[in-house]
């Protein structure tokens, strides 16, 4: 017999301090409960596991360690692995470079780095391979994840796989792509209202 399990979600918005340091967001409470049963533990990586395993955004989380070999992945949905081109089981473990190669651009990657040490969000485009060598361009949207108390503890990274725009210039830098696959309509309510894959002009390009 399967079990059912019920989640209640308290959310409100995060303290001032945070919010003048760039970041806007959501502190989650989160109290599951398994048929009356008071389930009192969860990591954030097993809730955001319950809502991520079904979304055909790519999610991946890491620790903070920036220096090489790090970061290192913890966790990486089933659209992670579809995009990279790997069992998503076999990703945890490695690090994100893992997927770059001769025409991932240097200076976004240092564009990256140091919005990374300085625990601040990055949108970018990057080039990056599957193991069978092809090349593909994808959307980043990393951020880094806080305890209650404000203390970066992950990074997260919602990525999809984009294509260059035909026809008409772009309007704007972030609109010389159009998504391949994950359309902004197929966005979950929660992510849109994340404004996750919202370009600004601190984008990074390829
Ligand atoms: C959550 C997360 C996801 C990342 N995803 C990618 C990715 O999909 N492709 C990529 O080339 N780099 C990705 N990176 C960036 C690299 O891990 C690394 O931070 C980047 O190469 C800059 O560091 P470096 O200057 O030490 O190389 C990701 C980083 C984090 C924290």
């Amino acid at each position: 017999m399967s079990n059912i399990f019920w989640i209640s979600l308290h959310a409100r918005s995060i303290g001032t301090r945070i919010q003048e340091q760039g970041y806007r967001g959501l502190m989650l409470h989160v109290d599951a409960l398994d048929t009356g049963r008071h389930v009192s533990h969860m990591t954030i990586i097993e809730f955001i596991r319950a809502f991520a395993d079904d979304t055909p955004v790519a999610v991946v989380i890491t620790d903070t360690v920036l220096e090489s070999p790090g970061p290192t992945i913890l966790y990486a949905n089933p659209a992670f692995g579809a995009l990279t081109g790997r069992d998503c089981t076999t990703i945890v473990g490695l690090t994100p470079r893992f997927m770059q190669g001769r025409e991932t651009r240097r200076a976004t990657l240092d564009a990256f780095h140091q919005a990374l040490a300085a625990n601040k969000p990055f949108h970018g485009f990057l080039s990056n391979y599957r193991p069978d060598g092809t090349r593909y361009r994808v959307e980043i949207d990393c951020r880094p994840l806080l305890s209650a108390s404000g203390k970066v503890e992950h990074f997260i990274a919602f990525e999809r796989e984009v294509v260059r725009r035909l026809g008409r210039p772009a309007l704007s830098r972030a609109g010389r792509y159009v998504p391949a696959h994950v359309s902004n309509a197929l966005l979950t309510d929660a992510l849109r209202s994340m404004n996750v894959f919202h370009s600004n002009e601190t984008d990074q390009m390829t």
